[in-house]
């Protein structure tokens, strides 16, 4: 049995579509299980179960009889807690591989907080004996959508100057994972996960021009400024934009460049920022 930690959340959520399209039997943990449940309905492959990963006792009733865990957990300050609880929680079920949502950079000293948590959670992971298959995608397209309403103004606003971003669509990470949980030898690997085509934020407002007939700018703040702005106009936690600012900072340190992994895994080529975009036009320029 493939069980799915952080089913409704983005990566997880994608993973999940895909291992009903592909027909595969499967157990999705969420802490609102009714509100799956219903999601999930005629999906009968698909068993939905209650966790909270604070709650050790209620991991372990999750995952009993499961032999593979696909493991994305919500940035928060709890999560090198909430992960290891589920990482303690699978090895006791016998549970034999782990493919464990990371991310790029994963050192002790990185300069990015949740890069070092990631780096503390594929460690403890490592040391359990269970197979470990660390998924290091870099920003989700999907995140972009976050900067609808910024665009939908004309604005695109960043502390990232020019360089470039490895952008990745979600569902590509989601694929990447299917394919590691149900193909032999793909497991226990490390895979840095990217877009075809790394974009500049000024690059993406071009675009952004290009593809919504509206001017859109790039406005590009000193981190300071943007964390504020990011505290005070897009009511970001003080953690999470410390995150943000944290990751575009890493971006400008160490300029990020696209490769193959996700076309060489999946047999085909990784989805493009212009098709994303394409797709999800009307929330960038809406109609008024
Ligand atoms: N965003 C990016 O650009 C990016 C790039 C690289 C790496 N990452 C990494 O990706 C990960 C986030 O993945 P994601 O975006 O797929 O996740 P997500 O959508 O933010 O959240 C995943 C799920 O975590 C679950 N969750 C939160 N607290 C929980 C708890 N106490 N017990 C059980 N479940 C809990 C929630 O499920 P329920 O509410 O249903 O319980 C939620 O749906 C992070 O580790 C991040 O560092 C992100």
């Amino acid at each position: 049995m493939i069980t799915i930690m952080g089913a409704t959340g983005t990566t997880a959520g994608a993973l999940l579509r895909r291992l009903i399209e592909l027909n595969v039997p499967c157990r999705a943990v969420s802490r609102t299980p009714d509100r799956l449940r219903a999601a999930m309905s005629g999906e009968t492959q698909v068993e939905v179960v209650g966790a909270d990963a604070a709650d050790p006792r209620a991991l372990r009733t999750a995952f009993e009889g499961s032999s593979q865990l696909y493991l994305a957990m919500a940035n928060s300050p709890h999560q090198v807690a909430l992960e290891i609880n589920a990482i303690d929680a699978a090895a006791a079920c016998g549970v034999r591989h782990v493919v464990k949502l990371s991310s790029p950079a994963v050192e002790p000293d990185s300069t990015v907080a949740i890069s070092r948590g990631h780096w503390r959670v594929e460690a403890h992971l490592a040391a359990t004996g269970m197979v470990p298959t660390l998924l290091r995608p870099y920003g989700f397209m999907q995140n972009l959508l976050l900067n609808a309403p910024a665009v939908a103004e004309g604005v695109l606003i960043g502390a990232m100057r020019d360089v470039p971003c490895n952008y990745i669509d979600v569902r590509d990470i989601a694929d990447v994972a299917a394919e590691t949980l149900l193909r032999p030898g793909l497991g226990g690997a490390a895979y840095t996960l990217t877009g075809p085509q790394a974009f500049s934020h000024p690059e993406l407002a071009r675009l952004l021009t290009e593809r919504t007939g509206r001017s859109v700018r790039y406005i590009d703040l000193p981190p300071d400024e943007f964390h504020g702005h990011l505290v005070r106009t897009a009511h970001m936690p003080d953690w999470l934009a410390s995150h943000v600012v944290e990751i575009q900072q890493l971006a400008i340190a160490r300029p990020e460049s696209p490769d193959d992994t996700v076309e060489t895994v999946l047999g085909r080529p990784a989805r493009t920022l212009d098709a994303f975009l394409h797709e999800h036009l009307a929330m960038f320029a809406p109609v008024v």
